[in-house]
């Protein structure tokens, strides 16, 4: 039998794959001590949700894919639950690695808890104190049973110690997305998404959004839409659309008018160093996405959050100085080594 520690890294949905990418890079450092599997649970399966990220964040092929698909929240979950639990039956994992806050990383943790597996969860301790979202709920439970608990800034701790959890178990090691997003950098300079879509540098504003609180509801989504339509008219807008918004959008016939709007572009869901390039020179970022939300601020782009009375806070953040914008504590592209030194020593 192996002497090697078995660790399950385990990525489900898009804003997974940035994170666990330098996860599995640093865990290869340690080849004599780790085996290391990766775990696609299948949330998300299409090419521009899921196999663009494999190939533009150099990942290997997951070692387990689980295939679990779309559905009501429950039945993701129990999904997700049901198909983990026969691999951690099988394999027996020392360990196992969840990233950030979707379905898949709550449904890994509990399974895994529940076996007596140890779990690390690197992106803990973030709280918007919003119990109507879905990855409010995902990261409370996932806090609440995992063994290491990695966070990105300071005040991750202090929810985390609020909370009840030990400070032992808390390591401050910083952003591992934005290692990806260091990493990356260079190559996205060599993508000419901005000449394909047809954007000036410096001159457009990136637009996402897909949380259902902003897309399910016909009201919400029709306000939104009319102000995106006004705006377009006097700033160009590139929106690369998530299945969920055009999904809806369709549903409630409001694509034709968006795509028709003068200044806007609608494209596909973009890969990350398409998405990447097109962030880094834009004028500003208007997003409903924690993770882009992060990523602009290390690019230094202005970034609002969008919500109904939107117009002034967009004009503000136009004429932003990018000067300004201040990249927190331990954001440094080093966030990764941190957790695997720290896991290191844990088996050490
Ligand atoms: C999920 C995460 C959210 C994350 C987002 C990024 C949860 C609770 N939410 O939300 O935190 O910000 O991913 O995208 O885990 N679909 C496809 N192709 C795919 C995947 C999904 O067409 O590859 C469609 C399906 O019709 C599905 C819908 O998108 O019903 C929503 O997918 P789902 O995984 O349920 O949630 P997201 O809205 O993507």
């Amino acid at each position: 039998m192996s002497s090697k520690t078995k660790i399950f890294l385990v990525a489900g949905a898009r804003p997974n794959f940035m994170k666990v990418a330098p996860l599995i890079s640093q865990l290869y450092r340690f080849p004599n001590m780790f085996g290391t599997k990766l775990i696609h649970t299948g949330q998300h399966y299409d090419t521009d949700m899921s196999d663009v990220f494999f190939q533009d964040l150099d990942l290997p092929e997951p070692d387990r894919f689980l295939g679990v698909g779309s559905g009501s929240h429950a039945e993701q979950t129990g999904r997700v639950m049901i198909a983990f639990e026969k691999v951690c039956l099988e394999e027996r994992p020392d360990l196992v690695i969840v990233v950030g806050d979707v379905n898949s990383t709550m449904a890994c943790a509990l399974t895994a808890k529940k076996l007596c597996i140890p779990v690390a969860h690197v992106e803990a301790g973030l709280r918007s104190r919003d119990w109507t979202m879905p990855e409010e709920i995902n990261r409370v439970v996932t806090d609440t049973v995992s063994d290491l608990l990695f966070t990105p800034s300071r005040d991750a701790d202090e929810n985390l110690l609020l909370e009840g959890i030990p400070p032992h178990k808390i390591h401050f090691v910083g952003n591992v997305m934005i290692d990806s997003l260091f990493a990356s950098l260079p190559k996205s300079e060599n993508r000419n998404a901005l000449e394909t879509i047809g954007l000036k540098s410096g001159n457009y504003a990136v637009l996402t959004l897909h949380r259902p609180s902003n897309v399910d509801e016909r009201k919400v989504l029709a306000g939104i839409v009319g102000v995106l339509i006004d705006l377009s008219h006097e700033l160009p807008i590139v929106w690369p659309l998530h299945p969920r918004s055009k999904k809806n959008l369709e549903r409630f016939g409001m694509l034709a008018a968006l795509e028709n709007a003068v200044g806007m572009k609608i494209t596909e869901p973009l890969g990350y160093l398409d998405m990447l390039s097109l962030n880094r020179h834009a004028r500003m970022i208007i997003t409903d996405s924690g993770g882009i939300q992060e990523e602009a601020t290390v690019l230094g782009v202005p970034c609002i959050t969008l919500r109904d009375a939107i117009r002034a806070a967009v004009f503000s953040a136009w004429s932003t100085n990018k000067q300004n914008i201040r990249i927190p504590e331990l954001w440094d592209g080093k966030a990764a080594e941190r957790v695997i030194d720290v896991i290191v020593s844990y088996y050490s």
